[in-house]
């Protein structure tokens, strides 16, 4: 009896369930997947072959828009992970799901954005079939959350779950691909009509995982796109393409809007905003300079090296630190790493009302 008491005891201490470290879950595109596409077998949004990851260890490609680690690698460490959260596609069996619940996800998905059908080719009946998906829609990324919030439930309990997750952090890095898209498929919806659809779906993807318990959000805005390789290749000055880059600042101010909305409703939650625009901006302008080359892609051919996307075939800078951009739309490691930092420990003019290293500890 007395044995069973102490086993119980024991055992309880092992298995408690509630892990010390709140989990780190991260939602958003190419910025920060970390090979969710890879597991898409028919996606056109991949990056499982090299020069990608050229500068990781052994070299391989591991499904990373990068040279080596991206955004959300550095965050993950900033936050005190001992490593990445794993995508949560590769998850493949029901002791891992239950392990990375408690540690942490990424359902970042290359190409994806907060319309549906942005990165979806729509010919090939894609929304139909997993097998010609393109992209995990960020709708698709959340209800891909809600079965890691059931599987902390089964564990745990519901309440003990929702006291959980209220200290997890939720990053997401999205937008710039809706953007995109709107430009490339030469849309007659007038832009300002366009933006505020796309304020309002965000606006109800964020209203659904709050529902779902999230608390301490860390948003990152779009960077200034019109000035990524591939779109200052288009213009004939080698010039960011302006159209691009005043979305990418209406957008910054669509979700700021959006947050303080969202904010009086649920009083409960802690919310940064990264600003990827004025972040970018200041390394292309100064008073940063950190990179020699700004315009170049560092892995590509032709005009600004942003004529092709990096393959193996493509040429390769030998300098991946002197580079901001790695190929002609995807920031170097080196640059990811200084946006993560800033992201953690910079002031308002780069992430607002708080830093990530506050919404950490809040
Ligand atoms: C499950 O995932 C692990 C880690 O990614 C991998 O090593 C393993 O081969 C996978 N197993 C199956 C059956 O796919
Ligand atoms: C859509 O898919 C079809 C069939 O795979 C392909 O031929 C076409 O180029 C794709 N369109 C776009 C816009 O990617
Ligand atoms: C191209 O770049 C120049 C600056 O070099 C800029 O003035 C012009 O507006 C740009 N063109 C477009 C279409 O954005
Ligand atoms: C820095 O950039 C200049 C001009 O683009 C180039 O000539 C020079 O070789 C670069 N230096 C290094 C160390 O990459
Ligand atoms: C951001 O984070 C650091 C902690 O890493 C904190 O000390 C600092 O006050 C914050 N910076 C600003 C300007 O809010
Ligand atoms: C971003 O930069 C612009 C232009 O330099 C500036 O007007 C704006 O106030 C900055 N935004 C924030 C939030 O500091």
């Amino acid at each position: 009896m007395v044995t069973g008491v102490l086993l119980l005891a024991l055992f309880c201490i092992g298995c408690s369930g509630i892990p010390e470290k709140p989990a780190v879950y991260i939602f958003g595109d190419s910025t920060a997947d970390v090979g969710t596409n890879s597991f898409l077998p028919n996606s056109q949004f991949r990056a499982n072959y090299p020069h990608y990851g050229i500068d990781f260890p052994k070299h391989i490609p591991t499904g990373r828009f990068s040279n080596g680690l991206n955004a959300a690698d550095f965050i993950a460490k900033l936050m005190g992970l001992e490593s990445s959260p794993p995508p949560f596609l590769s998850i493949n069996s029901t002791s891992s799901m239950k392990k990375y619940s408690m540690i942490g996800l990424n359902f970042a998905s290359g190409g994806s954005g907060i319309l549906d059908l942005t990165g979806e080719n729509v010919t090939t009946n894609a929304l139909k079939s997993k097998k010609n998906k393109n992209v995990v829609s960020l709708g698709e990324q959340i209800k891909q959350f809600a079965a890691v919030r059931g599987t902390l439930a089964d564990l745990m309990g519901q309440a003990a779950a929702r006291n959980y997750l209220a200290n997890c952090l939720f990053f997401i890095s999205t937008g710039s691909n809706d953007i995109f898209s709107y430009y490339l498929t030469r849309s007659n919806v007038p832009e300002k009509e366009f933006m505020s659809t796309l304020g309002s779906k965000y606006e109800r993807h964020l209203e659904l995982l709050i529902s779902l318990g999230a608390r301490k959000i860390g948003i990152i805005s779009v960077p200034p796109i019109g000035c990524c390789p591939s779109q200052r290749a288009m213009n004939e000055s080698g010039g960011c393409l302006d159209g691009l880059n005043e979305q990418a600042v209406t957008f910054h101010s669509t979700i700021r809007i959006m947050m303080d909305r969202i904010n009086s409703r649920h009083n409960e939650i802690k919310y940064s905003i990264g600003n990827a625009f004025n972040m970018t901006m200041d390394v292309l302008q100064g008073p940063i300079s950190l990179f020699n080359e700004t315009k170049a892609a560092c892995c590509g051919t032709g005009k600004l090296n942003a004529q092709e996307m990096c393959n193996p075939k493509t040429s390769l800078c030998s300098d991946r630190t002197k580079y901001l951009f790695w190929d002609s739309f995807h920031p170097t490691s080196a640059a990811s790493e200084v946006a993560a930092t800033t992201l953690f420990q910079g002031g308002p003019r780069y992430v607002y009302p708080i830093n990530f290293s506050q919404l950490a500890a809040a």
